[in-house]
């Protein structure tokens, strides 16, 4: 069993699925602080089969130790965090006290119960503005522009010293581009709970009408089309790479520790507009949308250099952005019948 953290999350429900396809049978445990239950329905739904859900908060330690009272795991994938950037400014300690403190707790009660096999989200953002591009992991990583951001440089750390400490952890630090799409049966997907943050969700939400247009964030930037850079990946190639990486850290040898970094991304950049317009190709609908300011903290450009993966994990994105941007548009249809936003 491989317990799941933030299993009712939108990567960790696309990963169970991933999971299970591989062999691995994931123990999903959620508080639903940004979640809901219906994710794990969809999850079951995909897979065919009654995939276990537990509603524990990782940082309730007794909690935890009675979750690995029941349940044997041979691995952790460890998504369960507040994620978004601007809450984060507004409520630094939330953000430390669950992000950095939630993986404290888990690593305790891990290692008490033998767990060395760890898969952490991570983030591009723990380089900031890179100077070189593509962004390899060798990178420094810069101040954080964010509490959130310095939280996923903090954990980092954290699972280093761990290692050095534990001697036989096996620690795979997967640093996301931005993830974007849906599973493509549409059973699941990502689910923001308020005014998206994002682009991919405000955007198939102003497509819908649920909000009146997309702001693009900056039109003067010094890229070819004057707006920010990304490289987005299909949340499904994502969900892939957690396996390649669990089995990465199954294959490490049992009386050493071994961390590493992994950028995760297709290595390509894609612009907002090269967005948009892949969007309305991918699916023939017009995207309302107006030039507006740049965001604050927000970086230019960036996308990875996957390498890494591809030679030690065997991982490569295989969907395209107009297949993802189809998928996340399949998702909010869905959502949008349901009226569920
Ligand atoms: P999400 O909010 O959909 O999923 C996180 C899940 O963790 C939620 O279901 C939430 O309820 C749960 N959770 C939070 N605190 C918890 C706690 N104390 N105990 C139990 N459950 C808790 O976010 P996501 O997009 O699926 O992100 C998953 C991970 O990937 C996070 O660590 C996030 O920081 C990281 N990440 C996400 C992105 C992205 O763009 N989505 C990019 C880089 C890194
Ligand atoms: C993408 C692009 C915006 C919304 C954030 C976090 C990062 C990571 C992923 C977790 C940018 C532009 C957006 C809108 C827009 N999360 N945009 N109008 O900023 O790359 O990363 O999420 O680790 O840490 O910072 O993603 O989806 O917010 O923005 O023009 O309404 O879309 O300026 O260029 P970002 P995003």
């Amino acid at each position: 069993m491989v317990l799941v953290t933030g299993g009712a999350g939108y990567i960790g429900s696309h990963t169970a699925v991933a999971l299970h396809e591989a062999g691995f049978m994931p123990v999903l445990v959620d508080n639903l602080h940004n979640s809901k239950a219906s994710a794990v329905d969809g999850v079951r739904a995909i897979v065919g089969e009654d995939i276990p859900f537990e509603a524990v908060d990782i940082c309730d330690k007794a909690a935890l130790e009675a979750l690995f009272g029941r349940h044997d795991f041979v691995g952790v994938l460890h998504f369960a965090a507040h994620k978004a950037v601007g809450e984060s400014m507004a409520k630094p300690a939330m953000y430390a006290a669950n992000n950095v403190g939630g993986l404290g707790v888990l690593l305790e009660v891990a290692s008490a119960h033998d767990l060395d096999n760890i898969v952490f989200s991570s983030s591009c953002t723990v380089y900031g503005e890179p100077e070189d591009m593509p962004v390899a992991e060798s990178a420094p990583f810069q101040r954080a522009e964010s509490p959130y951001g310095w939280t996923k440089q903090a954990c980092e750390r954290v699972l280093e010293d761990h290692a050095a400490a534990r001697g036989a952890a096996h620690v795979a630090l997967l640093r996301y581009f931005n993830p974007i799409g849906a599973h493509p049966s549409a059973n699941i997907g990502e689910l923001p709970l308020g005014v998206p943050n994002n682009l991919i969700p405000f955007l198939t939400q102003a497509v819908s009408g649920i909000r009146k247009a997309l702001t693009v964030f900056g039109g003067d930037y010094a890229t070819p089309d004057g707006t920010c850079i990304r490289d987005y990946l299909h949340v499904m190639d994502l969900a892939e790479a957690h396996v390649a990486a669990l089995q990465w850290c199954l294959d490490q040898p049992d009386d050493q520790s071994v961390i590493r970094p992994f950028n995760l991304g297709t290595g390509k950049g894609a612009s907002v507009l090269e967005v948009i317009q892949g969007f309305e190709r991918a699916t023939g609908q017009k995207v309302p949308y107006t030039m507006g300011e740049r965001r604050e903290g927000d970086v230019v450009a960036i996308w990875a250099d996957p390498s890494r993966a591809a030679n030690e994990l065997g991982w490569r994105t295989t969907r395209s952005l107009d297949t993802s941007l189809a998928d996340a548009w399949r998702w909010q249809e869905k959502l949008n019948q349901e009226g569920s936003n």
